[in-house]
């Protein structure tokens, strides 16, 4: 692939952004404070499993960080969204509405509750669900019955619709409100991507029913594997919890279970490299807006893409940076991308659309212009907070 013009300016531009250095990985974890001395003490105690005081101090600060009433730690993101499903009486044979530009996590935990995903348009300005334009979705093709929205095509109930906190910038949600509202479908937010996030002066993944974090290695702040569910609401957290730890009752000797659980608990030592990543996370925000501020500044005058820049209503952790291509250069993504990546700068595309994925290719969806627009112009570019 010959390298375009706009590929050596882009590349260019980046550089300008980026300390010098040989290369750039897309997102590496940082590592400064307590990680080291946290792990030790598990492993010193020989706490190292899913029992231990870090599990409960890793969610004690996530609920003081967050302002969600509850956090219950989950050992990977997936599992909390999962989570977060069930305890919303998520149903087999419910449809559930996902944007189609997501990680594919999101279709996956709707498939593990035998629900099926119903792929949304997303939105130019958040890159995150469109809320308008799921509405005049739902209006043309739903109907009430019984109380529920029906899809008409399907007959299948539409219960649920998880908005994705795309590379962390926030949906907007107080234009979902009324849809959910209209159509009686409960809000569940995959915040996996926005630890530190904040719509309209509240963190993301509170405002619905429940929330899902993830700290996987390649997230702002990591407990190498890890998630969270949010919830204010006390019964679910229990049902959660209950969910995550196999449903076992009592504390004796005796193993008992009262449901089909699942063994989700994070472990302590993940949970104790967590608690000292997010002591961090004030600094880790500060150099990540900074590092997102330079990539704005530094594309702002140039002809051929853009740095995607939050609305004013978002305060966005900018997990991943994003360069959006000018729609006549798109074709050129490929070769950009390829540019980049011979020369030591870490970029990727965005993820292959869910309803472009074998598994996911039957199943319903509303128009898709936009994602399918996005999907062919979006370059994420180094983001490591240590970058900044
Ligand atoms: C949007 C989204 N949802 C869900 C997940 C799942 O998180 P995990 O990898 O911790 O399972 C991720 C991240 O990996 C994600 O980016």
């Amino acid at each position: 692939m010959a390298e375009s013009g706009l590929a050596r300016e882009i590349l260019e531009r980046v550089r300008a952004c980026l300390p010098h250095g040989a290369s750039h990985a897309l997102h590496e974890p940082t590592f400064h404070g307590n990680e080291w001395e946290y792990v030790k003490r598990c492993i010193d105690t020989g706490w190292v499993s899913t029992a231990g005081q870090y599990v409960d101090e890793f969610e004690n600060r996530l609920v003081a960080l967050t302002g969600a009433k509850h956090a219950v730690a989950t050992n990977t993101g997936t599992a909390a969204l999962h989570v977060c499903l069930k305890i919303a009486g998520v149903q087999a044979g419910d449809e559930i509405v996902v944007p189609a530009l997501t990680f594919v996590a999101t279709a996956n935990a709707v498939s593990y509750c035998g629900a099926i995903p119903h792929f949304a348009d997303v939105s130019e300005t958040t890159l995150g669900l469109d809320p308008a334009k799921l509405a005049q979705h739902l209006k043309r093709t739903t109907e009430k019955a019984d109380g529920a929205c029906r899809n008409r095509a399907t007959g299948r109930r539409i219960r649920a619709v998880v908005p994705m906190h795309t590379f962390g910038h926030p949906v907007d949600l107080v234009a979902l409100d009324p849809v959910c509202r209209e159509f009686g479908l409960v809000l569940i937010e995959d915040a996996a991507e926005s630890l530190g996030s904040h719509y309209r002066g509240r963190h993301t993944g509170t405002r619905g029913l429940a929330g899902a974090l993830s700290f996987n290695g390649n997230k702002i702040v990591t407990t190498g594997g890890g998630g969270a569910v949010l919830t204010d609401s006390p019964e679910l957290a229990r049902a959660a919890r209950h969910m995550t730890t196999t449903a076992r009752v009592g504390t004796g000797w005796e193993f008992v279970h009262d449901q089909v659980g699942y063994n989700y608990r994070l472990p302590n030592l993940n949970a104790a490299l967590g608690l000292a990543q997010l002591e961090q996370l004030p600094a880790l925000l500060k150099r990540k807006r900074e590092l997102a501020a330079r990539y704005i500044k530094g594309f702002a005058e140039f002809r051929g893409a853009r740095a995607f820049e939050a609305p004013e209503f978002a305060e966005s952790n900018y997990w991943l940076n994003t360069l959006l291509l000018d729609a006549d250069r798109a074709a050129e993504r490929d070769a950009v991308l390829k540019t980049l990546n011979d020369h030591g700068v870490g970029a990727r595309p965005a993820w292959r659309l869910m309803h472009r994925l074998p598994m996911y290719g039957d199943c319903p969806r509303m128009d898709l212009g936009v994602a399918e627009d996005l999907e062919r112009r979006i370059i994420n570019l180094p983001s490591s907070a240590h970058l900044a």
